[in-house]
């Protein structure tokens, strides 16, 4: 077993870490206070290959491996969690399976705009009614003539006020129920699809969270993403591949506060000695960085499975679930060691808190997460 990274993981990790620490991080409370989306910052962050990475070069990618995606989401994402939510669903939720699942043409028109940054995308599959229970959700299509026609309502949509494409899942034969999903690509502009309730939400706040309005929304024919009734399938392996990217997200943040914890307990006197020298706080720092190296190393684990192509649903539950625990209870004692002053809005640990509780529920719950790995335990 080698722990070692490549020389192009190295190299990305260097590029991403340095766009970070040098552009995003100074603007990062700035973002969350006034809820601002960092277009700027996606904008560079498409120059610079970070919104198509894994994407075959030939689709406009930089075509790197996951294990160089988990590694610049992280830098990113101990940054600003917000940015880094907005790179993993393009990258995980909406390049992943245009790529996967697309003809030659929808390559060319949908991917290699998403896959350069040119154009941003969203994923379109939770409903009001319809969250874990993923075939429950109530939008429908049918077929007419050279058209799908479209009617429900999507929501908790991330990017969904700025995104260019939807990849959008409606019933096309709901009697079916799993075996009667489809996956549609729906462009902003087209008549009948509006944005609408914008969530006003406790973190991640630079980055949109909307319901995706669909009203006799006709979308040509050859605008289906893979064959009719595949679905829920296709759902599912994206999830897999976007829990990877929201595990990452999660050690970025998680990352944060425990340097800001190591900070401040070097420089904050009390008792007549340093936090770092009193053992209380030693062990919650100990212990913090135990709970995120185990959950990197769970991290990297899913995406070397991933680039092994494979299923990878297990490890993948796994990483989230690790990964977004650690950062809930590491953003939580990031505070304690901080006392009164980590309560205020002066130190970056109370964003870290409020960005963390989202990677504990978007993509899968946790609960979600233990279902998905407690099947693959039993089965068999
Ligand atoms: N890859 C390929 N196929 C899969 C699969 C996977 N990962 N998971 C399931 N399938 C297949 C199964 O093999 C099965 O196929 P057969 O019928 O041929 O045997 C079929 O799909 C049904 O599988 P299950 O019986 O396991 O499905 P289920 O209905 O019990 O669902 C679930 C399981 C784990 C609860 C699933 O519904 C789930 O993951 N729910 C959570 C959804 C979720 O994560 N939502 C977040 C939305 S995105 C978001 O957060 C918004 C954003 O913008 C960030």
């Amino acid at each position: 077993m080698d722990f070692n990274l490549s020389d192009e993981q190295r190299m990305i990790q260097e590029m991403a870490k340095n766009f970070a620490v040098k552009e995003v991080a100074p603007k990062a409370a700035e973002i969350d206070k006034n809820h601002r989306f960092p277009s700027e910052l996606v904008a560079k962050m498409g120059e610079l290959g970070l919104m198509g990475i894994m994407v075959d070069p030939a689709s406009g990618g930089a075509g790197m491996d996951t294990v160089c995606y988990v590694l610049a989401l992280e830098e990113i994402s101990a940054a600003c969690a917000s940015t880094g939510v907005i790179m993993s669903v393009n990258n995980s939720l909406v390049c992943d399976p245009v790529e996967r699942n697309s003809t030659p043409e929808q390559k060319e028109k949908f991917l290699k705009p998403l896959a350069s940054g040119a154009k941003l995308g969203c994923f379109g599959l939770t409903e009001p009614n319809a969250g874990s229970d993923v075939i429950g959700q109530r939008t429908r299509a049918v077929r007419d003539g050279n058209e799908w026609v479209l009617n429900g309502t999507k929501n908790f949509i991330t990017n969904g006020r700025e995104a260019d494409i939807a990849v959008v899942f409606a019933m096309t034969d709901p009697e079916k129920k799993h075996k009667g999903m489809s996956t549609f690509i729906v462009e902003k502009g087209t008549p009948g699809y509006s944005i609408g309730k914008i969530e006003d939400k406790l973190g991640i706040c630079g980055s949109s969270t909307t319901e995706l309005v669909f009203e006799d929304c006709r979308i040509p024919a050859e605008n289906i993403l893979g064959k009719e009734n595949d679905g829920f399938r296709i759902a599912m392996q994206t999830l897999d591949g976007g829990r990877i990217g929201i595990a990452s997200q999660a050690l970025g943040i998680a990352r944060a506060a425990l340097e800001a914890s190591k900070k401040h307990a070097r420089e904050r006197f009390q008792f007549g000695k340093p936090l770092a020298d009193i053992q209380a706080i030693q062990w919650m720092i100990a212990d913090m960085a135990t709970k995120l190296d185990c959950a990197r190393l769970l991290t990297l684990r899913a995406a070397f499975e991933k680039d092994q192509k494979g299923r990878f649903s297990r490890s993948s539950a796994m990483a989230k679930l690790a990964a977004a625990e650690a950062a809930m209870w590491i953003a939580t004692k990031a505070i304690q060691v901080h006392g009164g002053y980590g309560y205020t809005k002066e130190y970056p640990v109370e964003r870290n808190f409020r960005d963390a509780k989202i990677t504990e529920i978007y993509e899968g719950t946790n609960e979600v997460q233990r279902l998905v790995i407690a099947a693959a335990e039993l089965k068999g």
